[in-house]
């Protein structure tokens, strides 16, 4: 049976599974499939199956789902008795990522029904949503394979396995890796590294063990398996289920692939013969649905690897700025004046010394800065930022118009910027101290007293205000975090890399709702500030994987301190202890809490936040069921 879910209307797939439903009677304990392109398969959302036998969940594209389901259900059930029966299945699956960081996995399911309709992509793998995520009238047991570490859903890092019931919050979880058996030691396996990767997954229902191992393709199976865990499935998965993947990409994107799969009831699933597996297409993943080319090329991979990766990124950062510059002028044409002050590039070179590389100070969202001395009493420092296309000067240059009226004084300036030939020029006031982050997260600069941290915040919180309301145009940052905040020489903060450079805000301060829909707002701006304030006053990361568990993340340990009333605890313990205000130390964490409430309605607008940390405006009434958070 042949069934493609693309273009069949929604009725056609009802009739389907009634179809399906009145032929449940032949149920199949046992299949295995190399490749599946006669495979008993039903195939939901993006999933499609190339003629080469290949299985795609997901293409590079953002937030697609797909599913693909076995087309008969299992009785995981003895229909006598509630005990469950045991199952074992075996399945090889590539994922190869898009241009940028893979996202966003793949899972193995069993479901009472292969309705996801409701389901959201990105972390959610279109298996849940925001409201039925966790709920156990779901009767889902799922083993993903996750490339993104969403922090709110508890993630350890990006890349790892783990058990789910009834949600993406996984019961149990661990860094992908296989047990090598004559090393006698775990090594690690990168999921998206569009290499074959074999998994086991096994439940003995006497023993009610769960085992999860995986190996590379070309490995035999581990004797030791990478998740085990006692667990009780009667009354968590029902009594007939259909089995299957899903994958979700969301902002970032990965080609999701299955090989073949193997599936018993009662017994070891069957061994794969690997020659008849289909092979994986080159890098990266199908863009036509043609056979995939076989093998051999493999020593010549690497440099077009790198090359497409070039080529894709430009294009991602072309897409960005057309965003950023769509964003900018929507409904709004006459902002656009073209004033800008142009430097000529000889000025721009002698003030850098020729771009020497004594005067590099970094490099950053996309782009070098130089340190440059304009007049004997002003520096400057310039960005040069390389331009693929002249679509994308063009819109740069567009840009630089606007970002160049703004002038707030927590905000970085731009002077104006410089063309020539496929090269533009940002140029900068110069910000003595250099960027936070350094402060903060490494101990090669001065410890920062309690009181330059709180001028800090203030000030970022000005600036953040001005952007989002008394500017020219309201403008959303979409960045807030530490390098982006530079500080001059009396270390004011000012907040920079706004309105240009690269979009992707960095784990830990994505807003839980900005993961769902990829869109920046005010309020996930409020948001990333929230964080920013905890990392300030902290001085660690707002994710930091080799702290104990509790402590990984730093909304929930602050949210914790806070629960516990011993919130001056988890301060940067570099602070001089006599130069702490505990008051502010106080406003400051619960104001990050509240800015960092994973609801957006429930956060303050930056003006409010602004008054807060004024002292202008008290906090709304402390207490813990104000603060909500998951
Ligand atoms: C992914 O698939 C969709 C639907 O078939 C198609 O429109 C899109 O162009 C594909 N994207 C890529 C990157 O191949
Ligand atoms: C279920 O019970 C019926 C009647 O008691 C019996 O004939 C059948 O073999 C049992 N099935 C299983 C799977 O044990
Ligand atoms: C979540 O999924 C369920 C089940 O598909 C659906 O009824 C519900 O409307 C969805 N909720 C949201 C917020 O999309
Ligand atoms: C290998 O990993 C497993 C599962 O994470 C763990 O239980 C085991 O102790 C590790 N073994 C070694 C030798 O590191
Ligand atoms: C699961 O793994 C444990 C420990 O490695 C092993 O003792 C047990 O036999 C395994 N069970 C199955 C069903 O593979
Ligand atoms: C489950 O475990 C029991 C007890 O260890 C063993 O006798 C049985 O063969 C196992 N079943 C499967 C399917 O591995
Ligand atoms: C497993 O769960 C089922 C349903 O919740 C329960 O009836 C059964 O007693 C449990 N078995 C064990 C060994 O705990
Ligand atoms: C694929 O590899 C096999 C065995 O190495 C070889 O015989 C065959 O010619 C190769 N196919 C292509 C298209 O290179």
């Amino acid at each position: 049976m042949m069934i493609t879910s693309k273009s069949i209307a929604p009725i056609t797939i009802i009739f389907l599974l009634y179809l399906v439903s009145c032929v449940s009677s032949q149920q199949e304990t046992k299949f295995l499939n190399h490749g599946f392109v006669e495979a008993n398969l039903l195939k939901f959302g993006s999933s499609k199956v190339y003629p080469s036998g290949l299985l795609e969940l997901t293409n590079t594209s953002m937030r697609q789902i797909g599913q693909a389901f076995h087309g008969f259900p299992i009785p995981l059930a003895n229909p006598n008795s509630t005990n469950l029966v045991s199952f074992s299945t075996s399945f090889v699956f590539a994922i190869t990522p898009g241009p940028g960081s893979p996202g966003h996995g793949l899972a193995f399911v069993i479901s009472p029904s292969m309705d996801f309709s409701g389901a959201f992509p990105s972390s959610y793998l279109g298996l849940f949503n925001t409201s039925n995520n966790g709920n156990s009238l779901n009767h889902i047991l799922a083993v993903e394979f996750d490339t993104v570490q969403a922090v709110e859903l508890n993630d350890i890092d990006d890349n790892h396995v783990g058990i789910d019931l009834n949600g993406v919050v996984s019961i149990e979880s661990t860094s992908a890796a296989y047990f090598d058996d004559r090393e006698a030691k775990n090594i690690s396996l990168k999921l998206a590294s569009g290499k074959p990767i074999r998994v086991w997954i096994e439940y003995n229902a006497t023993e009610m063990m769960l085992n999860v191992t995986l190996a590379p393709l070309d490995r035999p199976k581990p004797n030791v398996a990478l998740l085990s865990r006692k667990l009780n499935l009667s009354g968590i998965i029902s009594q007939e289920n259909y089995v299957g993947f899903s994958a979700a990409t969301g902002t970032v994107t990965s080609s999701h692939l299955v090989l073949g799969w193997s599936f018993s009831l009662e017994g070891e699933a069957l061994d794969f013969d690997i020659t008849k597996l289909p092979s994986l297409p080159d890098p990266p993943a199908p863009l036509s649905p043609s056979p995939s080319p076989p093998n051999s090329t493999k020593k010549n991979t690497n440099n077009t690897k790198i090359i497409i990766i070039c080529a894709a990124s430009a294009t991602v950062a072309i897409m960005i700025l057309i965003l950023l510059v769509f964003r900018f002028f929507r409904g709004n044409q006459t902002f656009f004046t073209g004033g800008a002050r142009k430097f000529s590039h000889q000025t721009i070179s002698s003030a850098t010394g020729g771009f020497d590389n004594s005067k590099l100070l970094g490099e950053r969202n996309s782009g070098s800065f130089y340190k440059g001395q304009l007049t004997p009493t002003e520096i400057i420092a310039v960005k040069k930022v390389t331009c693929s296309t002249r679509q994308q000067k063009t819109t740069l240059i567009a840009e630089i118009d606007v970002i160049s009226k703004i002038k707030q004084k927590n905000l970085v300036n731009l002077h104006g910027y410089c063309s020539k030939g496929n090269e533009i020029y940002l140029v900068y006031e110069y910000a003595p101290n250099g960027s936070l982050d350094r402060f903060l997260f490494s101990n090669d600069r001065p410890v920062l007293t309690w009181s330059d941290r709180f001028c800090i915040i203030k000030g970022i919180a000005s600036a953040l205000q001005y952007l989002h309301s008394e500017g020219p145009k309201p403008l959303i940052h979409g960045n807030v975090k530490a390098s982006n905040v530079l500080l001059d020489e009396e270390l004011n903060s000012r907040l920079g890399d706004f309105g240009q450079g690269s979009r992707h805000s960095t784990t830990g301060h994505v807003a839980p709702e900005q993961l769902e829909t990829g869109k920046a707002t005010r309020d996930t701006d409020v948001y990333a500030f929230g964080v920013l304030m905890m990392e300030i006053v902290c001085g660690r990361k707002a994710i930091e994987p080799t702290k104990p568990p509790e402590e990984i993340s730093l909304v929930n340990w602050v949210l914790q301190g806070f629960k516990k009333g011993d919130l001056l605890e988890i301060c940067d313990t570099r602070i001089d202890r006599e130069s702490l205000v505990a008051r502010e130390v106080l406003l400051v964490l619960k104001t990050g809490l509240l800015c960092a409430n994973r609801s957006p309605e429930a956060r303050p607008m930056m003006k409010q936040v602004f008054r807060f940390l004024d002292g202008t405006e008290s906090l709304p009434h402390d207490g813990p069921r104000h603060i909500k958070h998951a």
